[in-house]
């Protein structure tokens, strides 16, 4: 297993290129299983969850071309012959669930794997079923597997979401797409991803309205035809690389990034004392003067400050002057970067779903182990701002969703580098 070592105090200055959207990616390319015809996506992260993603679909006989180092995906789900989604591909992301929807509705019948939990909570996946079932499924659980028939086809539904869940409104909007007659999604999630997903599905021919708000209404078509589509730009690691100027001092110019994206975290950065500008080229970050100031943050979904930042915005925290508070409404057990960072010297107080961090003036290098993605991606911006050395072990949580993590910081003066396991 890979480790990452930093040596910190240094302040960063440079531009560092943002990708293609890991969770847009991940519902944009089972969205192929809904047509017969080629669909193609640009500007696609490289990711070892995208290569899982296409192994998951080449099980079930699509084919996924990786064109120009990754960045373009072709896709034809033209033969599909095996409508199982296996266990030892889904357990690895639980995104996988994402081709039941398009299986079932294409096909009308799919057998999904349950994805189990993974190291931030339970994450149960009753929303999808509930909804899939609202649209005519019929579902049975058998040896941790969901078998899904459909045999008349899907019908048009009112799906009530009782709370919002991005996944579940992703899985229930590519599935009424085929769906006979109007489905309504009521309190569904309005993620970037969400609507960069229905845009395009609608180049595919779906008629869908009022993606981006909390009420989506599909008129089901008979099928769907193929398209290319940009992946939309990556919010949460925009958001993640908007502060490693923040946490090391210096000014860094995120390329693509855009300020409707990442609004609610824009708001907290400005109340921290951090300056966010809209250039040309993306956004442009720089600590305004000394150090930084406490806030509070609540995750909430989208628009509010993502649950996907709070690691990271917490490992700016431990340096700021003042205590914060953090509340982490989406996920039962998300602070898993906390004990780490308290390693490196940080005052952190978690009870239940809040952290109260005390801010010091300066964290010290140290040995430390990444739990999950966002955790180990926080663990490496602290590592920025850290006295000494820290290094970073199991690095392959952090490889799911940053491409190339010590290149893009390197470039602009961090002393990062990669150690290979032996
Ligand atoms: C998506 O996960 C993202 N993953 C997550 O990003 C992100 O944290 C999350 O949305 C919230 O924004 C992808 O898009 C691949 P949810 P998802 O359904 O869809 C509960 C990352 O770091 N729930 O909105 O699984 C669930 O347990 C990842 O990139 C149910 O109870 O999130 C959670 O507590 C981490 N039943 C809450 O709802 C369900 O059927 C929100 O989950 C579905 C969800």
């Amino acid at each position: 297993m890979d480790s990452i070592v930093i040596n910190g105090g240094g302040a960063l200055h440079g531009e560092i290129p943002i990708a293609g959207a890991k969770n847009a990616c991940l519902t944009l390319m089972p969205a192929t299983l809904l047509s017969d015809e080629p669909l193609t996506l640009t500007n696609a992260p490289r990711l070892s969850d995208i290569r899982t993603m296409t192994t998951l679909l080449q099980s079930l006989g699509a084919e996924v071309t990786s064109l120009q180092h990754g960045q373009v995906l072709a896709m034809s789900s033209h033969d599909i012959n095996n409508l199982t989604a296996d266990y030892d591909i889904v357990r690895k992301m639980r995104a996988s669930i994402l081709v039941l929807g398009p299986m079932l509705a294409r096909h009308g019948h799919a057998v999904v794997s349950l994805p189990g939990g993974c190291a931030i909570g339970a994450r149960p996946v009753d929303l999808h079923l509930k909804g899939l079932e609202a649209l005519g499924a019929e579902l049975e659980l058998k040896d941790g597997y969901v078998h899904a028939q459909a045999p008349g086809g899907l019908k048009g539904a009112v799906v009530a979401f009782p709370f919002v869940s991005v996944g579940a409104t992703e899985n229930v909007l590519m599935a009424a797409t085929l769906a006979k007659g109007t489905t309504v999604l009521k309190n569904a999630a309005r993620e970037p991803e969400i609507v960069d997903l229905a845009q395009c599905l609608r180049q595919m021919g779906a008629q869908i309205e009022g993606e981006g708000t909390n009420t989506i209404t599909v008129q089901g078509v008979d099928s769907l035809h193929g398209a290319t589509h940009p992946v939309v730009v990556d919010r949460i690691e925009l958001g993640t690389y908007m502060l490693a100027p923040a946490i090391a001092g210096g000014e860094v110019e995120c390329l693509g990034g855009r300020l409707d994206l990442v609004a609610a975290f824009v708001e907290k950065l400005d109340e921290a004392g951090i300056s966010v500008e809209e250039t040309p080229r993306g956004l442009r970050v720089a600590r305004r003067n000394g150090r930084v100031r406490a806030v509070d943050v609540t995750t909430e979904p989208f628009p509010g400050f993502p649950t996907d930042l709070q690691a990271q915005m917490m490992a700016l925290l431990c340096t700021a002057e003042g205590t914060s508070v953090l509340e982490e409404t989406i996920f039962e057990n998300r602070f898993m970067h906390a004990p780490e960072l308290m390693r490196m010297g940080a005052r952190i107080d978690v009870q239940g779903g809040t952290a109260s961090v005390s801010g010091v003036e300066r964290l010290k290098g140290a040995p430390v182990m990444a739990t999950d993605l966002r955790a180990s991606v926080s663990l490496i911006l602290a590592g920025l701002a850290a006295e000494g050395e820290t290094v970073v072990s199991r690095v392959y949580h952090l490889d799911r969703g940053y491409e190339k993590v010590e290149e893009k910081l390197g470039a602009c003066g961090a002393r990062i580098e990669r150690i290979k396991d032996r």
